[in-house]
């Protein structure tokens, strides 16, 4: 049988995500009082990230290293071949790489960004300067620690948070093709496409997209790198929305993306549901420049810093990939999320992408300047009232000037992360409705300032305080509201 996507029509016609898996091991939560959430924010200094899953309901932080691992994958761990050199697990590893990606080469690495490292590391000099949809954040600390620069060219459509077009992650050709003109080919070590552009909402790019883009590289003799960490779900857009695909397998439609790179890496943390991460290319000049590095920074080249048991999962997990009922579970939840939403005017990024459900906190808040970080404050008061963990992809998690100013970040989002057949549509059902009750009661919501501000990467560790006391404003208009139940 041909695997579908997990959507299946009601008798009265609505849409409806269904899980095409069963639960077969499960961990216990809590859901603490309003009170205790309270307390526990202002100890994590106002940042999701310092918080303890201990006093968290749902956690939707991110979906790297917390989709739920398939039967196939915990028992795959069993076979692992223990080995520092020659590993049997890394060779399961490198076929199911070659498989998938449809690649030669492949190097494994401890996760995504320990692939950002060395690829900077190899290619990226003073001056550089690196195209792409769009930037993650760990992505533009390692290009800019060897002096290269980054250069976002999305189309138009990219950070409306309101739009219809089908591929919001798209590179916009003739704004690339003047960069170059600009600047000149030498300039550019290559340009980077991400996979469902994670920070503008896990919005895909198009087949079509990427081919325009490949084009460009050839006239000019520039690498094509690809982010593969979430390409099972640009795939699976690609398939629901790009025309000339739709009948093409998830399977297929991956090597077509594959094929139109350079250098793909990946995390696998995000892609197969497990640890680690890994390069791969078929230009084995790429694969010499790169291969010493893997065992300088990494490890050995048949394990790169993974546990052989997290290589024999990351097999499975990619072969999984190419099911559209494993890759397609994520997307049709968030799907479900954001339409119950955007039906009811609360603020989020549409199309829906993968990943999460991304909340626009500047419409949520217009009344929290952006200097008063409002998708923070949105997830510190959506945790208050729901006991559910967001992240911040808005102005803390940007940088400051060389004058100390904040760079505004071009989209303030709380990022509501789905991670892959981890939570019921009970639970989404919970969070729309707590969602829907806090954007009626958003004014009382206020903004954040630094209390302690790390100087790289500061959204993981810096501690914020509220302007004013409208947490506890907030948490007692939620105990007026629903009294002693949770
Ligand atoms: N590239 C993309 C597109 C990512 O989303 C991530 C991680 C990385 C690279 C880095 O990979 O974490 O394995 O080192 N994204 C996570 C997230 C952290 O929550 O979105 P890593």
């Amino acid at each position: 049988m041909k695997d579908k996507s997990p959507v299946i029509k009601l008798a009265g016609g609505e849409q409806f995500p269904i899980e095409l898996h069963k639960v077969r091991t499960v961990q216990k939560l809590q859901l603490k009082p309003i009170e205790e959430r309270l307390e526990a924010i202002k100890a994590a200094g106002y940042n999701s990230f310092l918080m303890s899953t201990r006093d968290i309901f749902l956690d939707m932080l991110t979906d790297s290293g917390t989709n739920a691992m398939s039967d196939q994958q915990v028992s795959s761990m069993l076979q692992a071949d223990d080995a520092y050199a020659g590993s049997q697990s890394f060779d399961r590893a490198k076929k199911a790489v070659r498989d998938v990606f449809n690649t030669k080469y492949f190097l494994p690495v401890h996760q995504g960004r320990a692939a950002e490292h060395i690829i900077a590391q190899a290619f990226v000099k003073q001056g550089h300067i690196v195209p792409m949809n769009y930037h993650f954040t760990t992505t533009k600390a390692h290009f800019e620690l060897p002096g290269g620069s980054i250069d976002e060219i999305f189309t138009d459509e990219g950070l409306k948070i309101k739009s219809t077009c089908p591929f919001k992650g798209n590179i916009d050709i003739s704004k690339l093709r003047a960069l170059i003109k600009k600047h000149g080919a030498d300039k550019f070590p290559f340009i980077r496409m991400e996979a469902s552009t994670n920070l503008i909402g896990g919005q895909p790019f198009s087949i079509a997209n990427m081919r325009q883009v490949r084009k460009v590289c050839d006239q000019h003799d520039i690498m094509l790198v690809l982010d593969a960490s979430l390409i099972g779900e640009n795939a699976y857009f690609v398939k629901q929305r790009e025309k000339a695909f739709k009948n093409k397998t998830i399977a297929e439609i991956l090597h077509t993306l594959c094929d139109l790179a350079d250098l793909i890496y990946f995390s696998s943390r995000k892609v197969s549901s497990t640890r680690g991460g890994g390069i791969c290319t078929n230009n084995v000049k790429l694969y010499d420049k790169l291969k010493d590095m893997v065992i300088l920074y990494e490890g050995f080249l048949t394990y790169g810093g993974m546990s052989v048991r997290e290589i024999e999962a990351m097999a499975v997990g990619l072969r999984e990939t190419q099911d559209e009922t494993v890759i397609g579970q994520s997307p049709s939840f968030i799907k479900y999320l954001v339409e119950w939403l955007d039906a009811r005017g609360i603020p989020v990024v549409t199309p829906p992408g993968g990943l999460g459900v991304h909340v626009d906190a500047k419409g949520f808040l217009p009344h929290v300047p952006q200097k008063e970080y409002p998708a923070g404050a949105l997830i510190a008061a959506f945790y208050l009232v729901s006991g559910v963990r967001g992240m911040e992809r808005g102005t803390i998690s940007s940088v400051r000037d060389d004058s100390g100013e904040d760079v505004l970040a071009d989209v303030e989002l709380m990022r509501l992360a789905m991670p892959r057949r981890v939570f019921t549509l009970s639970q989404i059902k919970y969070v729309a409705d707590r969602l829907q009750w806090l954007y009626k009661n958003r004014k009382l919501v206020g903004g954040l300032k630094f209390e302690y501000e790390p100087t790289v990467l500061r959204f993981f560790l810096g501690r914020l305080i509220p302007t004013s006391d409208w947490p506890e404003k907030l948490a007692a208009k939620y105990k007026k509201d629903f009294g002693d139940s949770l």
